[in-house]
């Protein structure tokens, strides 16, 4: 009988790019907020099929459901009715710890606010998505300082957020939704905050990303900031009223198209 020889724990091989090609499948979704005895019907009836690799961008007024669809699609929020499939799994009807999970595994999030916590360093910034998947702490290091390299930000590792700039903080913040590997980048407005040149910027670092192969889902009002997405899909009074692909391979969806 041989005697199994311990070996060195194997380096945790990159997640497979490609187990399904639709990133994101959300049929008829519905959505009502109730306050009270008031209600509010968010999203009614919104289906939406985005394919890995993609870049797209949400638009649409203030109200018109944008952010309220973003929170079901980042497994913030339950819908009420309908289904919404991420990364070929049904996650329509899960939620709580479950959804966390899931959430932390599959998206990366970048927030108008950047989001980094003000006492670590970018570094550990970065490295925080990574604490939570149970990276072992040299593989986190180095990945985080990859990341930051990747968004010009090495040199900047040991320093607080406190000490960049606007741009940079968002930087480092787009380096932290990438360093997992997340099936699905989501954005809500990530150049809000920032004057033209730094938005530019970080639209171009978005343009890298999803060069790189990753998935990209953007909010924005802006329509210079939505035009460097290959997709856009506009929103309004809770239903999609057009999406349009500069490649034409993706149609008008629903029967509100306009
Ligand atoms: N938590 C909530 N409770 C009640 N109403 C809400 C809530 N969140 C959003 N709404 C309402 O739903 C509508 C859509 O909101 P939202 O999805 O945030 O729109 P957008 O991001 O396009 O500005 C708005 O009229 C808003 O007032
Ligand atoms: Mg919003």
């Amino acid at each position: 009988m041989t005697v199994p020889v311990p070996r060195p724990a194997a380096p945790t091989p990159a997640r497979d790019p490609s187990p399904v090609r639709e990133v994101i499948r959300a049929e008829h979704v519905w959505k009502t907020y109730r306050t009270g005895k008031v209600e509010f019907t968010a999203l009614k009836d919104v289906s939406l099929t985005i394919r890995r690799g993609e870049f797209t961008a949400i638009m649409g007024p203030s109200g018109s459901g944008k952010s309220t669809f973003m929170n079901i699609l980042g497994c913030l929020d339950n819908l009420d009715e309908g289904m919404y499939q991420l990364n070929g799994q049904d996650v329509s009807r899960i939620s709580g710890n479950d959804l966390s999970l899931i959430r932390n595994q599959e998206i990366g999030f970048v927030f108008q606010a950047y989001n980094l916590l003000p006492r670590l360093s970018l570094l550990e910034n970065v490295e925080l998505p990574m604490v939570y998947a149970d990276v072992p702490r040299r593989e986190r290091r180095e990945r985080s300082l990859d990341a930051l390299d990747q968004v010009g930000l090495r040199s900047w590792a040991e320093h607080r957020p406190t000490e960049l700039s606007g741009g940079q903080r968002q930087r480092a913040a787009i380096a932290r939704a990438v360093v997992n590997q997340p099936a699905l980048i989501l954005a809500d407005e990530p150049t809000g905050n920032l004057d033209t040149a730094s938005s530019q910027e970080i639209m171009k670092l978005f343009l890298e990303v999803n060069a790189r192969g990753g998935t990209i889902v953007l909010i924005t009002h802006e329509a210079d900031i939505a035009a460097y997405a290959g997709r856009v899909v506009r929103f309004l009074d809770g239903r999609i009223v057009s999406d349009v692909d500069r490649r034409g391979d993706v149609g008008m969806e629903g029967p509100h198209a306009v």
